[in-house]
């Protein structure tokens, strides 16, 4: 027995280091031991990361820090290295860090365009190449995936993340995960991910950044906490704090949120860094004292590393001196930091070689991928039969989007390089004789003295494509706005080209959900492309000439108006949820009586709906959902539901469909959204063929957070919809008992 015993440790020994992986078991012992000979000044060093790159050559060689970001430069990046590995006492390797959000190089669509393919399987292939671009200029750890919910557009953050809805949000979020870190830490191409930011982040009052949040714990565990515990599940190496408050507890010092629910209740073993000063700005929000103070908060609360507010380096060694943070807490960051860099491979592989970027930055098979994801994450919001421009020779191209290299990148592409990208218009030239007219240098342009030019030019086209949107600077990190209709001229400007009488394709290119409905009444389509990256040009181009079919689904909700924000469709009910019959403000009669309106719960000028749903997206081609068979609409907790139903393509082009399963529990001990997405599917049918589609849910999975804070699926009755959106399909009833 012991001899078979001793061979399957063999074997498994040799399995991992034949695939370059050490147990967790070796590595703990090479932190132990190397812990062992620090001393506390060493130890502070590696909980400090700081923004820089050559110029930390003699504070590496002190040992004095345990991370780097927004250094790409591999040249500087190995000088740092050097003196950290060569000259410091301990050799200890830096930990290069970055912002690598959608794609490195090669930029991808931003992640609230990722999110609107609904495709997990394109978003972990756009992550590996951004780790294999990354990591080729010395880069391993990256600042993403971003897991914030967000349900208000305002929020200019809505760009960097996966949207409203938890369920989607998290497989994004996995998704991300497996493509950055791989099977393999220690694989050079691998990146290290960070599940940010913990936590509720996204609920800014007013969408204003970093503003206060008001969430309830069961509203964190039931919305907020799945996509993060997914991604801890999946093994995300690290996690950033937040920001924002969340009643009165700033992220970087909720021993709450970083210690009994990370590390006690999810038993997750990552390592936790702040977000940039997050800890400093404690001050701020009047939590801590002085930077000292927010130091040892911050510590004992949980924090690993600080991201750049200088207040470990400067103080910990005094504040464990004065038993005010323990060795204790020092060690547990430490372990955490030593843990990740041995993953890594780091110790046995600290360099970046110099070459190797130019291997692989923008690779074709990067490019093909990006075009992909940037053709999936296109919304057809509207199309009265126009689109595809398949007939049309001579098209008009106008607006301030059309050829904008710099801004179809997006936020947070601070490595994409603008003249690899290929614009609309570059890529439009190629399929159609293009008179192009710009109307506006830029989206805020006020500016309409040219617009006379683009109306006769419009005259002389078989049609005109507008493309508008948003710069890339008005979204991203504080960039958060309270008017969400397109800026400057350029809803005049597609008001103008529609007076042509051309059929009129109007392409939105921006950052959030804008406000879009006075525009779409001025035109034939319109195609709603979140920034699209480095290929959103041939990808949009495709789209507009149909060698692609639309497939994307929207992945928040559309309003009409900003004032309607926050709004999502898996909100709870009201109890007087409005019914449809309620009057506008056009209606209402002269001295109307107090209560003659209806009083239930609506806009008097924008009434209740959204614009779009969450969900919703059109195809070139049509679909047909069969009436949903329920296998056994009687279900025990432990039982599969199974639902299945016919999706027939009705239309003339070949097209995917992301058909939708929501659920929603009617009664709870604790009220229940009015909807939840459960499941997804994209579906590719030819003209004419239809096929069974069956979603199978665990019933496991309609547990939530009752009223005893317990995570439980209380029996009774629920009721399920198939649909292409959020807002559509007929309820079925099912129970369980
Ligand atoms: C602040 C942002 O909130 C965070 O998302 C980012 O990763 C850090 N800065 C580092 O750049």
């Amino acid at each position: 027995m012991k001899r078979i015993l001793s061979a399957i440790m063999l074997i498994s020994v040799l399995a991992l280091a034949s695939c370059g992986m050490e147990s967790k078991s070796d590595i703990d012992k090479k932190v132990d031991e190397l812990l062992s000979k620090m001393t506390l000044h060493e130890k502070v060093g590696q909980m400090n990361q700081l923004s820089g790159g050559a110029w930390l050559v003699d504070q590496a060689a002190k040992g004095e820090v345990g991370s780097i970001l927004n250094c790409v430069d591999p040249a500087e990046i190995n000088a740092v290295q050097k003196a950290a590995v060569e000259q410091s006492r301990l050799g200890i390797p830096i930990l290069v860090s970055r912002d690598v959000i959608h794609g490195f190089r090669t930029i991808f669509p931003i992640p609230i365009g990722q999110a609107a393919t609904f495709d997990p399987a394109i978003v972990e292939k756009g992550a590996h190449i951004a780790a294999v671009e990354a990591t080729a200029s010395g880069v391993r750890w990256t600042f993403s995936p971003m897991l914030d919910i967000a349900r208000d557009p305002r929020w200019g953050r809505v760009a960097e993340g996966s949207g409203e809805d938890p369920y989607l949000d998290a497989l994004m979020g996995v998704a991300m995960v497996k493509g950055y870190q791989g099977d393999d830490l220690s694989d050079p191409t691998s990146m290290a991910a960070c599940i940010k930011h913990f936590v509720g982040y996204g609920a800014a009052e007013g969408g204003r950044d970093y503003n206060t949040t008001m969430i309830s714990e069961r509203s964190l565990r039931n919305t907020y906490f799945p996509a993060f515990k997914a991604a801890a599940e999946a093994g995300a190496a690290t996690l950033m704090t937040s920001f924002n408050e969340i009643d009165g507890i700033p992220s970087t010092g909720n021993k709450w949120l970083l210690k009994d629910i990370l590390r006690d209740e999810w038993g997750w073993d990552g390592m936790v860094v702040t977000d940039w000063n997050s800890a400093g700005e404690m001050i701020a929000h009047g939590f801590s004292r002085d930077l000292k103070h927010t130091a040892e908060q911050a510590i004992n609360a949980g924090v690993d590393m600080d991201m750049m507010s200088y207040g470990f380096i400067q103080y910990v060694e005094e504040l464990v001196k004065e038993g005010k943070v323990s060795e204790k807490e020092i060690d547990r960051a430490v372990r955490n930091i030593l843990k990740l860099k041995f993953e890594l491979g780091l110790f046995e592989h600290p360099y970046v070689d110099e070459t190797a970027s130019a291997k692989v930055d923008y690779a074709p098979e990067h490019l093909e991928a990006a075009k992909q994801c940037a053709i999936e994450s296109a919304v057809l919001i509207k199309n009265n039969g126009v689109l595809p421009l398949a007939g049309a020779k001579t098209i008009l191209v106008t607006g301030p989007l059309a050829d904008a290299p710099h801004e179809q990148m997006g936020t947070w592409a601070f490595d994409g390089q603008k003249e690899h990208t290929l614009t609309p218009l570059a890529a439009l030239r190629q399929e159609y004789d293009v008179i192009w007219e710009p109307g506006l240098d830029y989206s805020r342009d006020k500016d309409r003295s040219d617009f006379a030019k683009v109306r006769i030019a419009a005259s002389r086209a078989d049609a005109a494509v507008v493309f508008v949107g948003e710069e890339a600077i008005l979204s991203g990190e504080a960039h958060s706005l309270s008017k969400l209709n397109l800026q400057g001229a350029q809803s005049e400007l597609i008001a103008e080209v529609a007076k042509s009488g051309k059929p009129v394709v109007v392409v939105v290119i921006a950052g959030r959900p804008l406000t879009i409905e006075r525009d779409l009444a001025n035109c034939d389509a319109m195609l709603y492309s979140f920034h699209p990256g480095t290929m959103g040009g041939p990808a949009l181009a495709d789209l507009i000439k149909g060698k692609a079919v639309p497939s994307g689904k929207l992945p928040m909700t559309f309003l009409r108006d900003a004032g309607q924000a926050p709004f999502y469709y898996n909100h709870n009910n009201s109890g007087r949820p409005c019914n449809g019959t309620e009057t506008l403000l056009d209606d209402i009669p002269m001295a109307a009586g107090q209560t003659s309106l209806g009083c239930t719960s609506y806009y008097l000028d924008t009434g209740y709906g959204p614009l779009f749903p969450f969900g919703y997206g059109l195809s070139y081609t049509s679909f047909e959902y069969g009436k949903p068979v329920v296998e056994n609409a009687e279900l025990g907790r432990d039982d599969v539901l199974r639902v299945s139903f016919d999706l027939k393509n009705t239309g003339k082009y070949e097209g995917t469909e992301v058909a939708q399963l929501y659920v929603q529990d009617k009664v709870g001990s604790v009220v229940r959204p009015v909807r939840e997405l459960k499941r997804f599917e994209r579906v590719n049918l030819a003209p004419g063929e239809s096929r069974k589609v069956t979603f199978e849910l665990p019933v496991a999975e309609l547990a939530f957070w009752n009223f005893d804070m317990e995570y439980v699926v209380e029996p009774g009755d629920f009721r399920l919809w198939v649909a292409g959106d959020s807002a559509s399909g007929t309820p079925i009833d099912f129970v369980v008992k």
